[in-house]
């Protein structure tokens, strides 16, 4: 690899010449600087000259990649967000970066644990999903799975992941190798980035015996460990941090440290010889309410007539106002089916504490223990395909489908 020095006006910058893939724009050039950040540059704008050369792994040259054929074979769908994505210097935004070969470059250790290979189902910021494109994740998981892939892995952006990874935990059937979800908060040309601890730690995952859908991500913000977190239990709970996602109401299913898997709970095993199938009927006229003070009645009546199912991201234990009752009252009497989880997320709803919450009850709110607001969003969707009468709809919104409710809950 090449020292360089770098002029750009009165500017001078001195650090390696990174490798250009082939799908990188040939008008720029990127310098890692010695502190670690990578700067992009346009040729044109510049005076470059070598200043010495850098011995580095033959891994990281522009030869041929050998995988080796004896590692299980996992495949890496990429769907969009910061994980499949990297800065354009041209515009300061991240833009889409997902060759096989980018993705083994850029993390050769993967080659030591699986035989990766990729493909971009479609590319887009995950708060652009729609139930569609749960679906298609959904369907191509099943084939991929189904044509003897060990695993999958599904990069995704980190917005809505737990919404995603809700949704697979509902739709795929007969699971029996792992799924996981992984995203990254720092696109990976970033020195401070995430994402080749998670995409490393999602990989030993995706090889292990753990068959479920869950979300892989750091467990902390030292870029040590992550957490193997089951898809219905997941909710990302900062803006920023590495450690954005969190169990909720459950511990996580494990951590990945050091290379190994240790787990904290049970989970779904892997088993061979089984076919994984797709139940995606969803009803989408579904919505989620959150409750606060002030809310107005009438748009809240609007809502009740327009949509099938409700659930509500109630107060406290799972409350609403008194002068939303009338409302919600009618809404049943329609066919209307409305749920109560609550915005504290950490906790079980019990509604007969408080009168409002005995009120709800008697008029036939369903109150969903201790699942989370946005996996009874996307649950509701998934029951109401299948049945719209009130007493099957309440039967299966309280059975535990895919790890969604527990009878104690555990608190971290
Ligand atoms: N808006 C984000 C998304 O796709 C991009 C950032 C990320 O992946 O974390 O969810």
């Amino acid at each position: 690899m090449k020292l360089v020095r770098v002029k750009k006006g009165d500017k001078i910058f001195e650090g390696y010449l990174l490798p250009r893939y082939e799908t990188e724009d040939k008008n720029y050039v990127t310098i890692k600087l010695k502190n670690g950040y990578n700067v992009g540059f346009k040729i044109d704008e510049i005076e470059i000259e070598e200043i010495g050369d850098v011995k580095i792994e033959k891994k990281y040259l522009s030869e041929k990649l050998e995988q080796k054929e004896s590692l299980p074979k996992i495949m890496i769908v990429g769907t969009g967000g910061t994980i499949s994505s990297k800065i354009d210097y041209e515009t300061g935004a991240v833009k889409p970066a997902f060759t096989t070969e980018e993705i083994l470059r850029n993390n050769p250790e993967l080659m030591n644990i699986a035989r990766i290979d990729t493909e971009v189902l479609f590319n887009i910021l995950s708060e652009n999903m729609k139930p569609i494109h749960w679906k298609k994740i959904a369907r191509r998981v099943a084939e991929i799975l189904n044509s003897g892939y060990y695993g999958v892995i599904i990069a995704h952006g980190t917005d809505t992941m737990h919404f995603t990874s809700a949704a697979l935990s509902f739709m795929l059937k007969n699971l029996y190798k792992p799924v996981v979800l992984v995203g990254s908060q720092r696109s990976s040309d970033r020195p401070s980035t995430d994402a080749f601890l998670n995409l490393y730690s999602a990989t030993i995952v995706a090889t292990s015996d753990i068959a479920e859908v869950v979300v892989v991500m750091h467990s902390s913000s030292n870029d040590d460990s992550c957490y193997i977190h089951r898809g219905t239990r997941v909710r990302k709970m900062h803006t920023s941090r590495r450690d954005a996602f969190k169990s909720i109401n459950s511990l996580p299913i494990g951590i990945v440290e050091n290379g190994k898997i240790k787990t904290f709970i049970p989970y779904r095993k892997r088993k061979e010889g089984e076919e994984v199938y797709v139940d995606d009927e969803l009803n989408e006229n579904v919505f989620l309410l959150k409750i606060f003070p002030g809310i107005d009645k009438e748009i809240v009546a609007k809502i009740v007539e327009k949509f099938d199912g409700i659930v509500i991201e109630g107060t406290g234990l799972g409350h609403a106002p008194e002068d939303l009752l009338d409302v919600f009252k009618w809404g049943i009497e329609q066919g209307k089916i409305i749920c109560m989880t609550s915005q504290t997320l950490y906790g079980r709803v019990n509604m007969n504490v408080y009168s409002t919450g005995r009120k709800l009850l008697s008029i036939g709110v369903i109150p969903l223990e201790d699942m989370l607001p946005e996996v009874a969003y996307v649950k509701l969707m998934y029951v109401l395909g299948k049945t719209k009468d009130y007493n099957k709809v309440r039967e299966l919104m309280l059975k535990n489908i895919a790890g969604e409710i527990s009878e104690r809950t555990i608190y971290i």
